[in-house]
């Protein structure tokens, strides 16, 4: 394998929509990294039915719509987006470019674009928010020192962060055989930066009696529901819960005091065999009966898969990969053209769908064939 090209410092014409980008992407990362970040869980079934169910979908076009007015304005919490398309939380973005999350948060303000910031982010989360000019979410995963989970919240808050995103998918790695199989490591500079300091988990309890992982450290120290209900009485940040895949967490969730949902098998990476989050979107909107916003992401490629996930009941998407493929290939520009490309083609596609504002998108703009 030849070593990683330079990055780009324009946007050749030639790439027309977010897949183009994926070649270029490779070609300036090395192949370990790479890995990491396209990778999935086991086989990669969850990874490719993402993908798939989006393309499987058909919409319904109207005609002769007036679209004199128009805008793709939403408002979440009491704040404010231009449109419905945030990038996800992705963890060490350092690895796909040297400025990382801070040239991600750049391209996403240049497109007036929320952006979820990972706690296994590789610059600080105070860097990133000096940077922002578009809201930021901050993701928190709970670390077995609690302590050390609630300075995390209060470093957010203080840095103008304005939700939490608990993700709750995760609470062991997936098993993640590209990545191990293509011999990936964080190589030398790149870290959980905002981690350090932290409290190792102690590993003198031991497993349980004839399992490996169940009734160990890890497992013990993980999450639970009373956690989201500690949480909440940490903070008056919004807190949406990611990686919900059903009905009954759903129903649970906002039961317990979750202000919003993100519908997420956390892009195929953790649990393989879970369904694609689209083909669970309807159910989980008709638990929730609209109580709190829902969000969704996995597989989202074009911006007529933003307009059917919002057919189908979200409010807002995440995208992980394509914004990394846009910033390994030309830093901030090629977040910003990621995201400009997805805004364009859902514009594109609300216009022909007759659907002026995104409230005018629902399930009456999908062709569901007869069987
Ligand atoms: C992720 N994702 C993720 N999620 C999260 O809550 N915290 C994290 O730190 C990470 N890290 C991470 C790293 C990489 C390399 C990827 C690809 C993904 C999951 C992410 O937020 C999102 O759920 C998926 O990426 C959405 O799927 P697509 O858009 O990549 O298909
Ligand atoms: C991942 C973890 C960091 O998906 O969430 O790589």
């Amino acid at each position: 394998m030849s070593a990683p090209l330079p990055k780009l410092q324009q946007i050749p014409p030639q790439i027309a929509a977010v897949a183009d980008y994926e070649a270029y992407a490779r070609a300036r990362m090395t192949p370990e990294a790479w890995a990491y970040m396209n990778g999935g869980a086991a086989d990669e079934l969850t990874l490719a039915d993402n993908l798939a169910a989006f393309r499987r979908i058909r919409l319904r076009n109207r005609v002769l719509a007036d679209l004199s007015q128009g805008h793709t304005l939403l408002e979440l919490f009491g704040q404010r987006f231009a449109h419905p398309i945030f990038l996800a939380p992705v963890a060490y973005q350092s690895l796909a470019h040297p400025e990382g999350e801070l040239a991600a948060v750049l391209g996403a303000s240049a497109l007036q674009a929320g952006m979820v910031v990972s706690t296994q982010a590789s610059h600080s989360l105070e860097a990133i928010a000096a940077q922002a000019h578009s809201p930021l979410w901050f993701q928190l995963y709970i670390q077995p020192d609690r302590a050390f989970t609630e300075a995390l919240v209060r470093r957010a808050e203080a840095a103008g962060y304005q939700a939490l995103v608990l993700t709750v998918d995760a609470p062991v790695s997936g098993v993640r055989n590209r990545e191990q199989r293509a011999g990936f490591l964080l190589p030398p500079g790149v870290e959980a930066v905002n981690l350090r300091g932290m409290r190792p988990l102690q590993h003198e309890a031991q497993a349980g009696q004839g399992s490996l992982l169940l009734g160990g450290p890890l497992l013990a120290a993980a999450p639970t529901w009373a956690d989201l209900a500690w949480l909440r009485s940490l903070t008056r940040l919004p807190i949406l819960l990611k990686g919900v895949m059903g009905a009954e967490d759903a129903s649970r969730a906002v039961a317990e005091g979750a202000d919003g949902l993100i519908v997420s098998n956390h892009g195929g990476r953790t649990l393989d065999g879970l369904p694609a989050t689209i083909e669970v979107l309807a159910e989980v909107a008709a638990a929730v009966q609209g109580r709190v916003p829902l969000l969704l992401d996995g597989g989202i490629r074009r911006g007529s898969d933003v307009f059917k996930a919002l057919a189908l009941g979200a409010q807002a998407v995440l995208v992980g990969r394509p914004f990394i493929h846009g910033l390994a290939t030309a830093g901030a520009v090629g977040v910003a053209h990621v995201l400009q490309l997805l805004r364009a083609e859902l514009e594109v596609t609300m216009a022909l769908c007759g659907c002026p504002y995104l409230r005018d998108i629902d399930s009456s703009r999908l062709f569901f064939p007869a069987l």
